[in-house]
């Protein structure tokens, strides 16, 4: 069979080019320790979250440290389950909390996969079913932060949102 000569070039540069990807890869993993960031304690059966840290979500204030919150939150088809009495008129979950606080974010999801980010922070999870998603955000300047499913979810997606109200003291 011929090969045209260029052709021939072109095919050993672009088969050196996946070999060195590939040794690449190989070395970050074996030689550098790169793994997906999650540990064995991530995992959850979305089956079960009643009888896991997740049966009663909520955002519940640290036991030692002042305006500190560990936040529980399960999204499922179509909210985020936040354990807030106060529900705008779609009946998403409404959190209030004081300017300066910081929320060590864990949530997980019911059902399907959810996205999880709050606008102006650096917060931005997917949400996979049987996994949990680990963040902390603090909220330097008072005002409303929406929080949005950003993943496409199902028919109800769009109206997946939660609101973060950050007031002064
Ligand atoms: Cu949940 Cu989109």
């Amino acid at each position: 069979m011929h090969i045209d000569r260029f052709e021939r070039y072109w095919l050993v540069i672009a088969s050196a080019v996946l070999g060195a990807f590939f040794a690449a890869l190989i070395a970050g993993a074996v030689i550098f320790g790169v793994r997906l960031p999650s540990s064995p304690g991530d995992f959850i059966n979305p089956m079960g979250l009643s009888l896991t840290e997740f049966a009663n979500p909520g955002i519940y204030p640290s036991l030692t440290e002042d305006n500190v919150y560990d936040a529980y939150i399960v999204a499922r088809m179509w909210r985020f389950d936040i354990g807030s009495d106060e529900k705008d008129e779609l009946g998403n979950d409404i959190v209030r909390l004081p300017v300066g606080a910081r929320v060590n974010i864990n949530v997980t999801s019911a059902d399907v996969t959810h996205g999880f980010l709050i606008e102006r922070h650096n917060v931005n999870i997917q949400v996979i079913p049987g996994h949990i998603g680990r963040s902390t955000v603090v909220f330097r300047e008072p005002g409303v932060y929406r929080l949005l499913c950003h993943e496409y979810c199902g028919r109800g997606h769009q109206q997946m949102h939660s609101m973060f109200i950050i007031e002064e003291e």
